[in-house]
């Protein structure tokens, strides 16, 4: 998606960097662009400045918590897209939806924002969610109690896919889900021109 939206030189955002191995694969398919990267975890950031260093000037990390996203220091790019994987369930629900508004405000207009994050099912429908799931993962959990508390490991606070559209909405992208895998979704959303 990002190789086929014209970054071309702009740059791109990453939330969520961690140890840059999705930052690396994008630079790599978008040979003209910058990424800026930001986590919260100094320790994430050293992996990532060591394994993205090949890329130079193109790359710039910086310790930033995203759940305070109107601190933090945007170097003056042309933001064409944004991307977070698996880092916006560590947000409460208030955080999301700012991250969301924020991410929004910043990339240009026509900019794509991608995604990808657990999803948690809504109680009236975990049955009938567990039973076409149970037919790909043998290990589906067999009660909502067990659903939520596989998900909040570690004080994770994955959201309702419908909450989370409806945050990037109201962050105004056109937003919608593109692959759901179980518990895992691909949301993107387009900043209208
Ligand atoms: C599961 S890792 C994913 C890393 C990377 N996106 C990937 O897919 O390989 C989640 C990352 O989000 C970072 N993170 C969690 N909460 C954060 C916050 N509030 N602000 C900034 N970074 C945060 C963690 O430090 C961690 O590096």
């Amino acid at each position: 998606m990002l190789a086929a939206s014209e970054i071309g030189d702009g740059a791109v955002l990453d939330l969520g960097i961690g140890s840059g191995l999705v930052a690396e694969a994008v630079l790599q398919a978008l040979p003209d662009a910058q990424l800026f990267g930001i986590d919260f975890s100094n320790a994430m950031l050293d992996l990532a400045r060591e394994r993205l260093s090949p890329f130079g000037s193109r790359v710039l990390l910086r310790s930033h918590d995203l759940s305070d996203p109107d601190a933090i220091d945007l170097p003056p790019l042309r933001y064409k897209a944004a991307f977070s994987i698996q880092t916006m369930h560590h947000l409460s629900d208030t955080e999301k939806a700012a991250a969301f508004a924020w991410t929004a405000a910043v990339i240009d207009p026509g900019g794509l924002v991608v995604v990808i994050d657990r999803v948690k099912v809504d109680q009236p429908l975990f049955q009938d969610w567990a039973v076409v799931w149970r037919g790909v993962d043998s290990k589906t959990p067999r009660t909502y109690a067990n659903h939520v508390e596989e998900l909040t490991q570690a004080g994770d606070r994955p959201a309702l896919l419908q909450d989370q559209l409806a945050w990037m909405t109201a962050a105004g992208l056109d937003a919608c889900c593109l692959h759901l895998y179980g518990n895992r979704a691909v949301l993107v959303g387009r900043k209208p021109r």
